[in-house]
């Protein structure tokens, strides 16, 4: 094993080391929310310090991963050959970020990188583990790279860890392209095709980019790769119930283009919270009613923002018609 983890060595150790380690919350991105959600490139500029987002959810999503490679690996986790090169870059260039940005959280020791904040430790010379599933156990982010072989002006998924989708089955998409991966997307072809394809050819190394993603989904479960299957029994989702039924789910997701192998790294990384948390801010209680009740009837099907969207907008124009709070 690659990993040890010194509560299996010394629990005392391990029980101080970890309540030394101090995260903060998870970043409201609520308030970024876009006026309109439409399929759109919706780019930032990144700033590579903020590559990567660690907060207090660490250790439980970190575990959520464990169980997810144990129970479901086919699901979560493919790699084509293609992938080796840009997979141990990724995870070098990891090595290098993590004890810098958050020197708290991550320690480097010679080829040795400790989690404070989970007890493991990564020998990351070993080659027990793919270097691809390494980097994706010691971040919140789901990790996919894109790459091209000799010769194909496309870019395609070579290996991916995804353990957090947002109604999507990553094996389904491992080998396609940017244009097959996106097939089911509503006005992906052709409002992003030509786009999509300039910036994966051009993306320069020293200039990579993020974007949000905003979906609302009944369940905040992590691991959602058809969505929630209402059960029978559950209640029917209603103006009334939606602040504690539906959960807005943002993505903030990052592209950078490996210097080394060329390959580009796609990060995702969720964000969900009930809708009750909009509750005393009727701003952004407003801007979110007004971006659902824009959805066009494809765009709300394809998300399965249909079936919720009365309830939720009922929910949204009470929460903002309430006075007090801070939108
Ligand atoms: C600038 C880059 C990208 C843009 C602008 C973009 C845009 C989008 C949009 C608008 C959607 C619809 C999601 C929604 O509205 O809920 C989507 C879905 C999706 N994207 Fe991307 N995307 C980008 C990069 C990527 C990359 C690199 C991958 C590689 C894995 C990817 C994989 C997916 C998948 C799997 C879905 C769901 C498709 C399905 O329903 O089967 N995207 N993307």
């Amino acid at each position: 094993m690659a990993q040890t983890r010194e509560e299996d060595k010394e629990p005392a150790m391990y029980q101080s080391d970890l309540s030394n380690v101090t995260l903060s919350p998870p970043r409201d991105y609520v308030a970024m929310l876009p006026a309109a959600i439409r399929v759109t490139m919706g780019l930032h500029p990144l700033d590579l310090a903020e590559w990567i987002e660690v907060d207090d959810r660490l250790p439980d999503e970190l575990a959520e991963k464990r169980r997810l490679l144990a129970e479901r690996r086919d699901d979560v986790l493919r790699i084509m050959p293609a992938a080796a090169a840009g997979a141990r870059e990724t995870l070098a260039l990891l090595a290098e970020h993590l004890p810098r940005r958050y020197p708290q959280v991550y320690r480097q020791e010679g080829a040795r990188l400790a989690n404070r904040a989970t007890g493991e430790t990564w020998d990351l010379a070993a080659d027990d583990l793919h270097p691809l599933e390494l980097a994706s156990r010691l971040v919140q982010e789901d990790l996919c790279l894109m790459g091209r072989e000799d010769g194909d002006d496309r870019y395609r998924l070579t290996g991916a860890c995804v353990c957090f989708p947002t109604r999507w089955r990553m094996p389904e998409k491992l080998g396609r392209s940017l244009n097959a991966i996106h097939e089911p997307v509503p006005h992906y072809d052709p409002a992003l095709t030509s786009p999509m394809d300039r910036l994966f050819a051009r993306l320069p190394v020293e200039r990579p980019v993020w974007r949000l993603n905003v979906s609302i989904l009944d369940s905040p479960a992590l691991f959602q790769p058809g969505g929630h299957q209402r059960a029978a029994g559950e209640p029917p989702i209603t103006a009334q119930n939606a602040g504690d039924s539906l959960w807005l789910r943002m993505e903030r997701q990052t592209l950078r283009r490996l210097p080394q192998s060329g390959d580009i790294l796609f990060t995702i990384r969720v964000y969900s919270r009930p809708l009750g948390a909009l509750a005393g801010r009727p701003e952004r209680a407003e801007r979110l009613a007004a971006a659902l009740r824009g959805v066009d009837a494809e765009l709300a099907a394809y998300k399965g923002i249909e079936p919720v969207r009365t309830a939720a907008i009922a929910w949204l124009e009470r929460a903002a018609g309430q006075a007090g709070g801070a939108a």
